[in-house]
C-alpha cells in the first residue's frame, strides 16, 4: 500500500526549496513550540500537491486505496470532519428544500445541514432507551410506516445514526433493505464507526447495504482531528467528482495537508495492520468490562466504547466522569445517567489497567438512583428550520418559553443531540427536558 500524498509532502519538508506561498507559517515553527516539526508538514496546493477538491494526482490515489481498503464505489476524504461530510451527502442526494425522513436523535450538523440547504427533515422518533435523549430502537418497520406514510412529500433518502452516542448499531441491513424496496438511498452517520470496516465480523455500513456513509475516522483510527471519509456504495450512482463539487461549497479552499497526510498514512496501517491490533484491543475491552461489571453496569455497546450506566450504583453519569477526572482519567461524555468511555487501538494496556483501578477506587453509594424523567415527544412544527434561524430571534427564560417558536436548535452538548430543533414550537415536555439538562435559556422568534 502506498502513501503518495506523505511521501509527496515529506520529501517537500526535507527538500531546499524556499516556501515562497502559504502558509504563512513557512514550515517553521515560533520559538518554544512544543509540535515544530509539524509546519515543515503542513502545506498548501503548490504544484504536485494536489487539490482536495478538484483531486487527479496524489490525493485522488490516496482515495482510492481507502476505497479499496474499505470496499465501497467510492471514497472520498474530508478534512472537514464528518460535518462537512454530512452536508455533502445531503446536497449531493437531497439537493435544495426537499424532505428526507431522518432519525431524530441526528447530530447538530445534520440539522445544520438542513438549514444550509433549507432541507425539511422528517423525524423518526427512536423508541428511546429510559432517561436518555440519545439512544433507543428503530426497527425497519418503523422506517418502512414512516416511508409509506410520507410518500406525498417523496423523501429524497432516509438518513439514521449509527453507532449512536451510547454504542448501539442500528440493524442497518434489515433498514438497508426496507429503503431499497421504495428505492429510497439509505444514508449513515457512522462518525463513531470507522473502525467496524476492520472488525473478523465486518459491521461497516456500506459492507452491511448503506447507500452513503461518513466515518469520522478521527473518532475511531489514529488520524488527526478532522480527517474523515465519504463513502457510496454500489446502488449510489454518484461519482467522486460530482460528491466533491457538493463538498467545495460549505468546506475551507485549504483543507489541512496535515489531516490529509494522517488519513493517507493511516492507509498502510488499515491494510496490514489493523485486524491483529483492533482483535487485541476488543479482547482487552472485553476483558476491562469483566472485571468492572460486577460493581457496575455496563451496558451493550459497540466494541471500541465502555458505556455505563452509573445510576445503578449511585452516582450520576457525570458525577462518575468527574470522579474519574480527579482520577486523571478524561472520559469522552457523560449525562446524568450514562459514562461513556472511547477506545482504540492505541489505547494501551496501561491505560485500561489505570482505568479499571481509577473505577475500582471509586466510593460508590449503591443506592440505585432512578433515571431522570425523560421522554422524547414529537414537537408540532411551525416554520422550516431554515424559516426559523433566518427570523428575528430574543432570548427568553426557558421556563418563559411555552408555545414559542424555537428559532434555534437546541442540543444535549456533547454529544449535540436535538431537544428541539429551530422551528418547532416548544412545548412543557420541552422545558421539562431542557431544565434537566440545565439549559435554562433559549432563544426563540420574536
Ligand atoms: C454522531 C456524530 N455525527 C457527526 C459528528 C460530527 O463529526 P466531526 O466532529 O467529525 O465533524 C459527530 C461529532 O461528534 C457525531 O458524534
Amino acid at each position: 500500500m502506498d502513501t503518495p500524498i506523505y511521501d509527496f509532502v515529506n520529501d517537500y519538508a526535507n527538500g531546499t526549496s524556499v516556501r515562497a506561498h502559504m502558509p504563512g507559517h513557512k514550515g517553521r515553527a515560533l520559538p518554544d513550540c512544543g509540535f515544530g516539526d509539524a509546519f515543515g508538514y503542513d502545506i498548501t496546493e503548490i504544484c504536485g500537491a494536489d487539490a482536495l477538491f478538484e483531486a487527479k494526482g496524489i490525493i485522488r490515489q490516496s482515495e482510492k486505496n481507502a476505497s479499496d481498503i474499505f470496499g465501497t464505489s467510492e471514497t472520498i476524504y474530508s478534512a472537514g470532519g464528518s460535518t462537512l461530510c454530512i452536508q455533502t451527502m445531503l446536497a449531493a442526494v437531497c439537493g435544495r428544500g426537499k424532505a428526507f425522513i431522518c432519525a431524530r436523535n441526528a447530530h447538530r450538523s445534520v440539522i445544520n445541514a438542513c438549514v444550509l440547504l433549507d432541507l425539511e427533515p422528517i423525524w423518526l422518533y427512536p423508541e428511546y432507551k429510559k432517561g436518555s435523549a440519545v439512544s433507543g430502537e428503530i426497527s425497519p418497520e418503523s422506517v418502512e410506516d414512516s416511508i409509506i406514510s410520507n410518500m406525498d412529500k417523496r423523501p429524497a433518502c432516509v438518513f439514521i445514526t449509527s453507532p449512536d452516542y451510547l454504542g448501539k448499531i442500528y440493524g442497518i441491513k434489515e433498514i438497508a433493505e426496507v429503503c431499497h424496496k421504495y428505492d429510497i438511498p439509505l444514508l449513515v452517520d457512522n462518525a463513531h464507526g470507522a473502525y467496524l470496516a476492520f472488525l473478523e465480523n465486518n459491521l461497516h455500513p456500506i459492507a452491511l447495504g448503506a447507500d452513503m456513509c461518513c466515518d469520522s475516522a478521527h473518532k475511531t483510527l489514529p488520524v488527526l482531528t478532522g480527517g474523515a471519509y465519504l463513502h457510496t456504495g454500489d446502488r449510489m450512482k454518484i461519482s467522486a467528482e460530482e460528491l466533491k463539487r457538493n463538498m467545495s461549497l460549505f468546506g475551507s479552499t485549504s483543507p489541512s495537508y496535515l489531516v490529509m497526510e494522517s488519513l493517507d498514512l493511516c492507509n498502510k496501517y488499515l491494510a496490514y495492520g489493523i485486524r491483529k491490533d483492533l482483535s487485541e484491543t476488543a479482547q482487552r475491552i472485553n476483558a476491562l468490562k469483566a472485571r468492572l461489571s460486577p460493581a457496575y453496569e455496563i451496558l451493550d455497546s459497540e466494541p471500541l466504547k465502555l458505556t455505563v450506566n452509573a445510576l445503578s450504583c449511585g452516582l450520576s453519569g457525570n458525577d462518575l466522569a468527574a470522579r474519574l477526572r480527579e482520577r486523571k482519567v478524561e472520559i469522552e461524555y457523560s449525562d446524568a445517567a450514562h459514562a461513556v468511555m472511547m477506545f482504540s487501538v492505541m489505547n494501551t494496556e496501561e491505560d485500561l489497567d489505570r482505568i479499571a483501578s481509577a473505577m475500582e477506587s471509586i466510593p460508590m453509594p449503591r443506592i440505585r438512583i432512578e433515571p431522570p424523567d425523560i421522554d422524547i415527544m414529537p414537537l408540532k412544527r411551525a416554520l422550516s428550520p431554515a424559516e426559523a434561524c433566518f427570523s428575528p430571534k430574543e432570548r427568553v427564560n426557558t421556563e418563559n418559553s411555552l408555545g414559542k417558536i424555537a428559532a434555534e436548535t437546541v442540543s444535549v452538548c456533547p454529544p449535540c443531540v436535538p431537544v428541539v430543533t429551530a422551528g418547532e414550537i416548544i412545548d412543557e415536555n420541552t422545558i421539562k427536558i431542557l431544565k434537566i439538562y440545565s439549559i435554562f435559556q433559549v432563544n426563540v422568534i420574536k
